[in-house]
């Protein structure tokens, strides 16, 4: 019986440029001069381009002509899926109105979700898919993509097969999470615990459709409470999905160890996160993701507890959480800008943010986030001399090549 022969998948050589693996056993997991070995969608091999292998045989061979290669960005908390905008909202917070009162009001969150039931699939999508083409072009090779903007059964399934489509369309990994519990639905006045039991009666059709990767909760005095948080969480637990939280973003509510309780990936914001909190994300090994576009542009000056997270041990991570409320940018290199200026983070935190710490809150470290063997071969090319560059400059991004499982990204 003749054996079919094994074909090794497409065989690559990268070379010619500096590699910031953001392997942890030094800084930056500088390799200076390196090269990798992709093999399909994989790293086969990296290391300096001295020690390549004698005799290697390639398919493809590439040379990066200078700069910087980082792994590919992981934006790990966005609300991408939209309907309109909030500038409005903006102006009238610069004319003193605060995020709390004109939530109160009706307006914030549910604007959105008016606007976003109006919208039609295609609208929605071609929205969806336009924002998650500047992300892809700022280095961005995967995304989360929350929904909670639909908050009906129909609308937020709606909103997560939007973000289903993007990972389609683009060569972006894609992560969806269920944020329903984001605000209560106009159908729901007053009746929060109900809307909570119904999130729970829909999750797992929305699961069964393949939609869900996770689910969210915003866990505040102006959202839904630690007993509502819980009560869905369990259910997300008892089928198997993991949680991430909203959590201490405009007070201390406790979100965080309820969150640790239910093993979560992630908690989110954590500006008014207190030392219990930071003990029991270490305790559960739950990152800690910072989002300095919300603090800047609600004009926070409470500040997340970086150094109690670092002393701690927490793996910090950073996102975008682009949404049209309180963090209408899609850059992730000004966040990391941000994170140093206004959180203290080191360049060097802030890029293992955007990556290393980034993977392991979607619970994708083992297969993204470093440039290592057996690894998706995901990077980002940035014509720089040192990665510090990254969150030094603002507002321009260095030039951008990016490869994504093992393709050239053509955009
Ligand atoms: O992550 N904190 C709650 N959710 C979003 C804001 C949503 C909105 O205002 O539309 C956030 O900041
Ligand atoms: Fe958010």
């Amino acid at each position: 019986m003749n054996t079919p022969a094994v074909r090794r998948p497409n065989r690559a050589l990268w070379r010619g440029a500096h590699l910031a693996t953001l392997r942890p056993d030094r800084p930056w997991g500088w390799i200076p001069d390196g090269a990798i070995v992709t093999e399909g969608e994989r790293i086969a091999w990296v290391g300096p381009a001295a020690a390549l292998p004698a005799g290697l045989a390639v398919d493809a061979e590439h040379d990066w002509g200078g700069g910087v290669v980082t792994p590919g960005l992981i934006d790990c908390h966005t609300h991408l899926v939209y309907g309109g905008n909030r500038a409005r909202e903006f102006e009238l917070r610069l004319q003193g109105a605060s995020y709390e009162e004109i939530a109160r009001a009706g307006g914030g969150i549910r604007s959105t979700v008016q606007a976003t039931r109006d919208a039609s699939d295609a609208a929605l999508l071609d929205a969806t898919l336009g924002r998650a083409r500047v992300l892809l072009r700022e280095g961005v090779t995967t995304v989360e993509i929350k929904s909670g903007y639909g908050l009906s059964q129909a609308d937020e399934a709606r909103c997560l097969r939007v973000a289903r489509a993007v990972g389609e369309r683009l060569p972006m990994t894609v992560r969806t999470t269920a944020l329903g519990a984001h605000a209560l639905p106009p159908e729901f006045a007053g009746r929060a615990d109900d809307y909570i039991e119904a999130l729970c009666d829909w999750l797992p059709g929305w699961q069964a459709e393949g939609l869900v990767d996770a689910v969210d909760g915003f866990c505040e005095h102006i959202a839904f409470s630690p007993a509502q948080i819980d009560r869905l969480f369990s259910r997300a637990r008892a089928l198997g999905l993991p949680v991430k939280l909203h959590a201490e973003q405009l007070s201390n509510s406790g979100g965080t160890a309820l969150a640790c309780r239910h093993q979560g990936l992630s908690c989110d914001h954590l500006e008014h996160l207190d030392d219990a909190g930071v003990q029991a994300l270490a305790a559960a090994g739950t990152v800690a993701v910072l989002l300095p576009g919300a603090y800047y542009f609600l004009r926070d000056t409470h500040l997340p507890p970086v150094a109690a997270l670092r002393a701690a041990g927490v793996p910090i991570a950073l996102a975008t959480d682009h949404n049209p409320g309180t963090s209408p940018t899609l850059s992730p290199l000004l966040m990391m800008n941000m994170a140093c200026t206004l959180f203290r983070l080191t360049p060097e935190e802030a890029l293992a943010g955007f990556t290393r710490h980034a993977a392991r809150a979607l619970g994708l470290h083992e297969r993204l986030g470093q440039l290592t063997p057996g690894r998706q071969a995901d990077w980002a090319h940035w014509a720089v001399d040192h990665p510090h560059e990254l969150a030094y400059r603002f507002g321009h991004s260095p030039v951008c090549r990016v490869v994504r499982a093992g393709q050239p990204v053509q955009e």
